[in-house]
């Protein structure tokens, strides 16, 4: 299915020139992109994972179900979704009647590519009596075939709801799954998928990290694996972490995740350190490639021509409204 999305993509970009047009270096591209948010009654939402500029020029920043929220109840008639692929999806499963634009329709999601449809159909046939909760970072087909979504900042919360012998499949992201049970001391069944970016941290180069800075605080996202939660301070969503380093007394922080959320945490914090938590090779690759895929320019492009736009089958819309408003209705229960 993303093979096809991807092809359509491209489709699409050679149909509106994408491919071809190259943006006048002159242009001021956050005026531009002002102007036509106005005219066009548009909204970007934004993923923290996106670089400073698309960040700065965004009407919401926010973590996934943060984001999940403002889509489902924003009344612009364009949504723009600075972030990749399964987020955009998750604006159109919200928002069947408005357009719905992704800067660039190869903003996958390595997580989310690690539970394709057809296995998990299989493996959800081979746990009949079990509950199917999936973590937001995963295609429609995967939330068209789930109970309930939840995000990493109410995963603890829906788990915790459901009665204690209820039987639990958890997919895509093994590593969230994982302390998710250690933390509410439920045996949930887990999917074998994982980030690519929360996955590469380096559990020596981090303890010399923290050997090096003993002032410093670990913070990390539940995406990282077990023994690197282990050494946290603090474990949370993008939106938690932020939160954290602005009310924790500490002056230094080494952040175990993507990137892009040290721009807000900076914003917020400005006399406070932040160190990227190093990946074990020396390359960047606690900057997600696929968020990364979008530019100020792909945000600009897309605004002015409406294009790519994100489509969606109506029945496989249907089919996974159904969980993503459980999750909506169960946060807002919780006052998430
Ligand atoms: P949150 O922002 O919801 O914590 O998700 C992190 C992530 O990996 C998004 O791709
Ligand atoms: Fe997917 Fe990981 Fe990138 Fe988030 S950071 S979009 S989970 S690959």
């Amino acid at each position: 299915m993303f093979n096809e999305d991807l092809k359509f993509a491209t489709d699409q970009l050679h149909a509106v020139g994408f491919l071809e047009l190259d943006v006048d270096p002159t242009l001021d591209l956050v005026g531009e992109i002002n102007a036509l948010k106005k005219q066009k009654n548009a909204i970007i939402l934004a993923h923290y994972y996106q670089t400073g500029d698309i960040q700065d020029v965004a009407d919401y920043l926010g973590d996934s179900l943060g984001l999940a929220q403002q889509a489902a109840k924003t009344e612009a008639d364009l949504i723009l979704f600075a972030g990749v692929h399964f987020m955009a999806e998750t604006a159109k499963i919200l928002n069947p009647s408005k357009k719905v634009l992704l800067p660039d329709l190869k903003a996958g999601c390595s997580l989310a590519d690690s539970a394709p449809a057809a296995l998990f159909a299989k493996f959800k046939e081979e746990h009949p009596e079990h509950l199917v909760i999936s973590y937001i970072n995963c295609t429609a087909e995967i939330k068209a075939m789930s109970d309930i979504i939840c995000t990493s900042s109410n995963a603890v919360k829906i788990v915790e709801s459901l009665p204690k012998d209820q039987p639990i499949l958890f997919a895509p992201d093994k590593n969230l799954g994982a302390w998710i049970n250690k933390t509410t001391g439920r045996n949930m069944t887990l999917w074998d998928g994982s980030c690519m970016v929360h996955e590469i941290f380096s559990l020596e180069k981090i303890t010399a990290l923290m050997h090096e800075h003993p002032d410093a605080e670990f913070i990390a996202h539940p995406e990282c694996e077990a023994e690197l939660l282990e050494l946290a301070h603090y474990i949370g969503s993008t939106t938690a972490l932020l939160n954290y380093t602005q009310k924790s007394a500490a002056q230094k922080f080494i952040v175990g995740t993507e990137t892009g959320i040290m721009h807000q945490m900076e914003l917020a914090s400005p006399d406070k350190t932040f160190i990227p938590a190093p990946p074990t090779n020396n390359c960047a690759c606690n900057d997600c490639p696929h968020m990364k895929r979008n530019t100020l320019e792909k945000v600009y492009l897309a605004l002015k021509y409406e294009q790519p736009e994100l489509l969606m089958d109506e029945n496989l819309r249907m089919a996974a409204l159904k969980p993503m408003q459980r999750m909506l209705d169960l946060s807002a229960s919780f006052g998430l």
